[in-house]
């Protein structure tokens, strides 16, 4: 396949180009004009598109005859960042293009996500709060998967836990609300969070989900699967 990677510099978006390189996709990388040293170890062997990840111009051209989008939707700043970068990416991706965009468990499709106390009041002081440092626009994340939701493409919106970095445990399990048991560890390697993108895209069962992700090496994980982690990769326990 050929794939554009939306966020290419980016701890997450790194690792996705080396999964995706490794399975023999042609990549083009989208990253800040200030962030294209960071992929100088890739450079020679993707195609860099240098530009904000909300330039319309910058991914018309980024995804020309892609069959695949990888999307890191991250909302910095108070400038509709995240619902620009998903909306260019849902209006140049070619017609068939697989698309894939990446966001946290605080995004819920249907309102059957359970959350703790806890994660709601701090989801609602860190929107408040990093809104009027003019950090983040947590909202605008929101805004912008209500926007691919409501699409008509083939998307996929896969919602992380917490992460961390360490070796690949293998593909994630995923589940359809957070609040199922399988998830209650909160935790993925970050390139196994990358790992489930790029698989994504040859996954037709993930098309219009919302897969809630959490690492197949985790306790609660784990003691899904009977305490032996095994069974088919990527697995939907829910
Ligand atoms: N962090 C978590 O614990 C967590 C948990 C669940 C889900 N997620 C999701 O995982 C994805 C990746 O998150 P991550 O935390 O691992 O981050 P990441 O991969 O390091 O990605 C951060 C992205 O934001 C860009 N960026 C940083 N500062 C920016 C700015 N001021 N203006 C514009 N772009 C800027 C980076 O580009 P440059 O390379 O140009 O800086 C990079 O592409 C996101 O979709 C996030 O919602 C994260």
């Amino acid at each position: 396949m050929k794939i554009c990677i939306v966020g290419a510099s980016g701890k997450l978006g790194q690792y996705m180009v080396r999964h995706a390189l490794d399975r023999g996709h042609e990549v083009v990388g989208v990253c800040r004009e200030r962030s294209v040293g960071k992929l100088a170890a890739l450079a020679d062997r993707i195609t860099i598109v240098p530009g904000q990840t909300n330039d319309r111009d910058v991914i018309r051209r980024a995804v020309a005859g892609c069959d695949g989008v990888l999307t890191v939707l991250v909302p910095w700043g108070v400038r509709q960042y995240s619902s620009g970068t998903a909306k260019a990416v849902l209006d140049h991706a070619e017609p068939d293009a697989r698309l894939v965009f990446s966001c946290g468990w605080h995004i819920s499709r249907d309102g059957q996500d359970r959350y703790s106390w806890l994660f709601r009041t701090g989801l609602r002081v860190a929107t408040w709060l990093t809104k009027a440092l003019r950090l983040v626009e947590i909202d605008d994340q929101v805004l912008a998967c209500r926007t691919i939701f409501d699409s008509d493409r083939r998307w996929t919106v896969v919602r992380g836990s917490d992460l961390e970095e360490g070796e690949s445990q293998g593909l994630p399990v995923w589940s359809e609300h957070v609040g199922d048991p399988v998830l209650a560890s909160n935790m993925t390697r970050r390139i196994d969070f990358a790992l489930f993108m790029v698989e994504a895209l040859t996954d037709d069962t993930l098309i219009g989900q919302v897969p809630a992700i959490v690492g197949r090496g985790t306790p609660s994980a784990l003691a899904h699967a009977g305490g032996s982690g095994q069974g088919p990769a990527g697995d939907q326990v829910s």
